[in-house]
């Protein structure tokens, strides 16, 4: 993969089968390999990213949207500044920096009624500040719901996590299927087991190619994963050689990331 063109990459699927815990440990991977500018995006409404990340956030989109809203409904916006500038401005304000990436969070607007003027303007923010980084991860919800407004940029990469359920395999392929009703190209999309043992490896394997994707890898049930999330500890302080982070490694270094 060359490095001069800017990558997105997404982690999708159902809830609660490891979404957050893969996109911070890619995450962390590839901004220890020191290759990559790097723009990640929280764009799940349950977000906790920024806490697996060791990140504190104070304020998402949402609120930034929801205020820009507020201020149009009562008309107290500056003449002066064009509502794109306003919120381009304000989420340049949160968007969170630290030395190995940085961070924006979604979170969710609040109230009623159409927010397409907002969540347009947003779009087009996404799509050009991500165009400043080599690199945008974004972890999403099984809706792509963000996706579903972005207009101008593919997704080159598409992490689909399951877990060992039926359910988590029906929601990788509706994921597939989502692609074409937003219009959206997913140029490589790869299928990870997580918290699979090694022995169902094969069955995975079957599975990818019965819905009709790549085999990423799978990911082991970790130890180190639990203790770390049950103590509050960001996963950035994994030890370098605990099993998940090595199956993440071995798939970013198989996608040709690493
Ligand atoms: N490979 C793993 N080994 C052990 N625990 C894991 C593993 N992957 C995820 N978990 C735990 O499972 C829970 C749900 O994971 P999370 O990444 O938050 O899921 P999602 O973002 O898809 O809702 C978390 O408590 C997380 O620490
Ligand atoms: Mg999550």
């Amino acid at each position: 993969m060359k490095l001069a063109e800017k990558l997105v990459l997404a982690v999708s699927g159902k809830g609660g089968v490891g979404k957050t815990t893969i996109t911070a440990l890619i995450t962390r991977l590839l901004s220890e390999s020191g290759k990559y500018d790097i723009l990640v995006i929280d764009a799940n409404p349950d977000s906790n990213l920024a806490d697996v990340l060791g990140v504190k956030i104070t304020k998402t989109v949402g609120d930034v949207a929801t205020g820009l809203r507020t201020s149009i409904d009562k008309g107290e916006l500056p003449p002066q500044m064009s509502k794109m500038e306003l919120l381009e401005s304000r989420v340049f304000e949160i968007l969170k920096e630290t030395p190995s990436f940085d961070l924006l969070v979604m979170g969710r607007t609040e109230g009623e009624g159409c927010y397409c003027l907002v969540n347009n303007l947003l779009t087009h923010i996404i799509d050009t500040l991500s165009k400043n980084y080599d690199l945008t991860i974004m972890d999403m919800e099984a809706g792509l719901e963000h996706l579903s407004r972005r207009t101008s940029r593919d997704v080159d990469i598409m992490f689909i996590v399951t877990d060992q359920s039926f359910m988590g395999i029906q929601t990788a392929k509706r994921i597939k299927e989502l692609a074409k009703e937003v219009h959206i190209e997913f140029k490589k999309l790869y299928l990870i087991g997580n918290r699979y043992p090694a022995a169902s490896e094969n069955l995975l394997m079957k599975k990818a190619e019965e819905i009709g994707v790549e085999y990423g890898c799978i990911v082991p049930p970790d130890e180190n994963v639990l203790k770390h999330n049950f103590e509050g500890i960001p996963l950035t302080k994994l030890p370098s050689n605990t099993p998940a982070i090595k199956a993440v490694r071995r798939l970013l270094t198989k996608v040709g990331l690493l």
